[in-house]
């Protein structure tokens, strides 16, 4: 199969509506990162996206709308505060989890009773929704595991030959995926941590809990349970105060004839000089908005990857630090 990577425009918006239809997939830029987009009503287009992604099927897809979609269709139950939430993030790179109406296949969710909704706020993902009229199951467009991808051509290196259409709405802002919010009880939840953060959601719905997974007990967030963001190269991760011991690492390993790269927010590039260095620019938003590009560009240039984990904590970093510790194996160097 050919895949094609074009604007949004008169021309593709028709194309990516009729593979839709059809029961196919299409990849599509949001302000996170870009997404592999199925009808949500239809269980064989869904399962699909399972099979191109080789994606576990007990982790569920998060549901795509317009922002004048009603949602009441989707989702049984909406709480005070989750109206709230919705008012003041979205659309934005928040999903809100409720107990499902039970009208979109149930293939979305792998058989559990809620369903996750998100309203992205990337201007090309509002043109595509609006145009295909449906709501789109849309998991992160890259192969299962592999690190997600902010650009039309990351999407193109992973699923080349498996879609037909990617959607091309430039680089991803924000650069980490959205946060996942359980709204199904008496206070929000986060499952997973975003560029919307729990300080934020406090602030709006007055308090905000943190899902932090049991031994022995089912994931509330299947999806954490994984394996993710990984790039294809080695990785090493140490502690920000531990620079020194990643620069004599990395002095060892290319000694070694070890093609070795550091990855590091960009204030202590001064600190490596000779050194080839991968840099993350800095504070939480713009590391975010580097993060899955740079570990990319790593795996391409480097047999390993030598990461230094950023000095600031808490905001957008508690997301960030999130996905960079699941990329290098969750274990720091000593
Ligand atoms: O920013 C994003 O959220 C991107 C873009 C494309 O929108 N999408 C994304 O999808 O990251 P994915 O499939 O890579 O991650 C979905 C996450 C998983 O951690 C999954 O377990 C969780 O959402 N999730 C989906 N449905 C859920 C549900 N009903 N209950 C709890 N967690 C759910
Ligand atoms: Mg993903």
């Amino acid at each position: 199969m050919e895949t094609l990577i074009t604007a949004i425009d008169d021309s593709s918006l028709p194309l990516a509506k009729s593979i839709i239809e059809r029961g196919g997939a299409v990849a599509f830029p949001t302000e996170t990162v870009y997404g592999l987009g199925a009808n949500a009503f239809d269980t064989a287009a869904v399962e699909n996206i399972f099979e191109i992604k080789g994606r576990p099927n007990d982790n569920p897809l998060i549901v795509h709308v317009h922002k004048d979609y009603d949602i009441n269709r989707l989702v049984d139950h909406i709480p005070a505060y989750a109206k709230d939430l919705a008012d003041a993030f979205l659309p934005g790179p928040l999903t809100m989890v409720y107990k499902s109406s039970g009208r979109v296949s149930r293939a979305v969710s792998c058989g559990l009773n809620t369903l996750a909704v998100r309203i992205p706020s990337h201007a090309g993902a509002q043109e595509f929704l609006k145009y295909v009229g449906l709501p789109i199951a849309a998991p992160s467009a890259n192969l299962s595991k592999h690190v997600s991808p902010t650009s039309a051509r990351h999407v193109w290196e992973d699923l080349n030959g498996k879609i037909e259409l990617i959607l091309d709405g430039g680089a991803c802002s924000g650069g980490i995926e959205s946060t996942v919010l359980d709204c199904t009880g008496e206070i929000p939840i986060v499952l997973r941590s975003g560029l919307v953060t729990r300080e934020m959601i406090a602030r709006v719905a007055g308090c905000c809990g943190e899902y932090k997974m049991k031994e022995g007990e089912p994931a509330r967030s299947p999806g954490m349970k994984y394996k993710h963001y990984s790039p294809r190269c080695g990785t090493l991760l140490f502690k920000y105060d531990d620079a020194e011991k990643a620069l004599d690492r990395y002095v060892k390993e290319r000694a070694k004839g070890v093609k070795a790269v550091i990855l590091c927010e960009s204030s202590l590039r001064k600190r490596f000089t000779g050194a080839v260095v991968l840099e993350l620019g800095s504070g939480g938003e713009e590391i975010a908005a580097n993060l899955y590009g740079k570990l990319r560009e790593g795996e391409i240039i480097a047999d390993l990857l030598i990461v230094i984990a950023p000095q600031e904590r808490g905001g957008v970093m508690t997301g960030v630090m999130n996905r960079l510790e699941k990329a290098c194996g969750s274990k720091y160097e000593s």
